[in-house]
């Protein structure tokens, strides 16, 4: 679904301002997107965001902290400021105006679904407490500040991880349904998943992680990089023993910072049983190559915050030339307008007949079909469970439209509970299409 103009197309990504940035941070996402920045046809959105920080941070100086950190680190591994718009969430007043307008056409119901809520939830009956014990209305609101972030600045697409999809999902809903209320404002994003870059082992093996307190923060100094580096685990092998490459966690850091030949080199010591002493000195021998003359900037950015606060002020006023003006223009759709301005009707697009409609799509979260009925106002009416085989959601789809309320009770197990207060509105839904596909023919 590209446009026909060859307009760039607009990325945009959020970093939380919760940590410090490790070396998993980096081959995973600072690395890759420094990269693709600096393509012509692209057009790149980087934010610190940190009032996502403040949901899952009540210590100030770790938030300023951090900020400041991740902020050196993207600048120090080569993001231009001059080039992409790099700034600082909480500078743009105008997102959680739009959060508002935007919560304002999230269902609850939507928000019940979201992994990270019900995550807490679950965890909170598994333990028979409060199913809301330890949730903020923050955690509850996250994807709708996530949607305001995105729709802000109308980006195309988003690169995330997995667990992040679902939210870009939320927001193209969001973007949707406000689109469809007060005429087409939103672009719709779309979720953007690189599956070339690997995760990183941690010293542990498993996925290097703050919440594993496994990490090698990337811009460790020499000395404690060495040191941390020989802590990585190995297998009790002794030199002239041949080792494995399969799940070591030296060799799979290694190859993320070596090229072809140095990991065929490397692969071939293993076979001949390096000593796991040398094969850790060659890996951080081969790290800090890459990272030194990086390190050298971080440092002298990190010692300097006045001139990053400058260069994220900057960023904020390259943002906010758009953000202002796209406020104003939302205020007017949805009717927050001076009291002299003539009272214009509702747009276009909501005043033509609308009629409830399916929507039919596939959760990459865990790859099943589902679909949805909205109403002609863009309110979701029915949501389905997950199918195997979209087939199944395509039949269960034809049975609603032929059986109308009927359908409804016979397929309650694959769908969402429905309260009694909506069923009217469904079956009213549903009776509309087939009206209207009774006089299309
Ligand atoms: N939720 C994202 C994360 O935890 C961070 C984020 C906030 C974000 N707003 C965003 C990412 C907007 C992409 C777009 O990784």
């Amino acid at each position: 679904m590209s446009s026909t103009s060859s307009a760039p197309t607009r990325f945009l990504t959020g970093i939380t301002t919760t940590g410090t940035p490790h070396l998993g941070n980096y081959v995973g996402s600072v690395r890759p997107s420094v990269r693709f920045s600096q393509r012509a046809d692209v057009q790149s959105f980087y934010f610190l965001a940190d009032y996502h920080a403040l949901i899952k941070v009540g210590e100030p100086a770790r938030i300023q902290r951090s900020t400041l950190e991740i902020a050196a680190t993207w600048l120090a591994c080569g993001l231009d400021p001059e080039r992409v718009t790099f700034y600082r969430q909480s500078d743009i007043p105008e997102i959680p105006e739009l959060t508002w307008l935007l919560t304002c056409v999230t269902g609850k119901g939507v928000l019940n679904r979201a992994h990270a809520y019900k995550a807490q939830v679950d965890k909170n009956a598994a333990r028979g407490e409060d199913p809301d014990a330890d949730v903020t209305a923050g955690l509850f609101m996250y994807p709708v500040l996530m949607g305001a972030d995105i729709l802000m600045f109308n980006a195309h697409k988003v690169p995330v991880g997995r667990d992040q999809v679902q939210h870009i999902e939320m927001a193209r809903d969001m973007a949707q349904r406000f689109n469809h209320l007060y005429g087409e404002h939103f672009t719709l994003p779309e979720a953007e998943i690189d599956e070339a870059v690997a995760t990183l082992p941690g010293l542990d093996g498993r996925k290097m992680s703050k919440s594993y307190d496994n990490t090698i923060p990337l811009f460790t100094p020499r000395a404690p990089l060495q040191k941390l580096i020989a802590g990585i685990v190995t297998d009790s092998r002794a030199p002239g023993e041949p080792k494995d490459t399969e799940g070591s966690a030296l060799f799979q850091i290694y190859q993320a910072f070596a090229d072809t030949d140095e990991t065929t080199a490397l692969r071939k010591a293993y076979a001949e049983g390096i000593a796991w002493g040398d094969a850790k000195q060659m890996l951080f021998e081969r790290i800090d190559r890459e990272v030194a003359p990086m390190r050298a900037h971080y440092e002298a950015l990190i010692n300097d915050p006045a001139r990053i606060e400058k260069i994220l002020l900057a960023g904020a006023d390259k943002a906010r030339a758009q953000s202002v003006p796209f406020i104003g223009r939302l205020r007017q759709a949805v009717g927050l307008r001076p009291l002299s301005a003539p009272a214009s009707a509702a747009s276009g697009k909501a005043a033509k007949v609308a009629l409830p409609t399916f929507k039919q799509y596939r959760e990459r979260e865990d790859g099943r079909f589902y679909f949805k009925l909205l109403a002609a106002d863009g309110a979701l009416l029915l949501q389905s469970r997950g199918f195997v085989a979209p087939q199944e959601a395509g039949a269960a789809i034809a049975a609603l439209q032929q059986q109308g309320g009927a359908a409804v009770k016979a397929l309650a197990a694959q769908l969402e509970p429905l309260h009694n207060e909506d069923v009217q509105a469904v079956e009213d839904a549903l009776a509309a299409l087939a009206h209207a596909a009774s006089v299309a023919g």
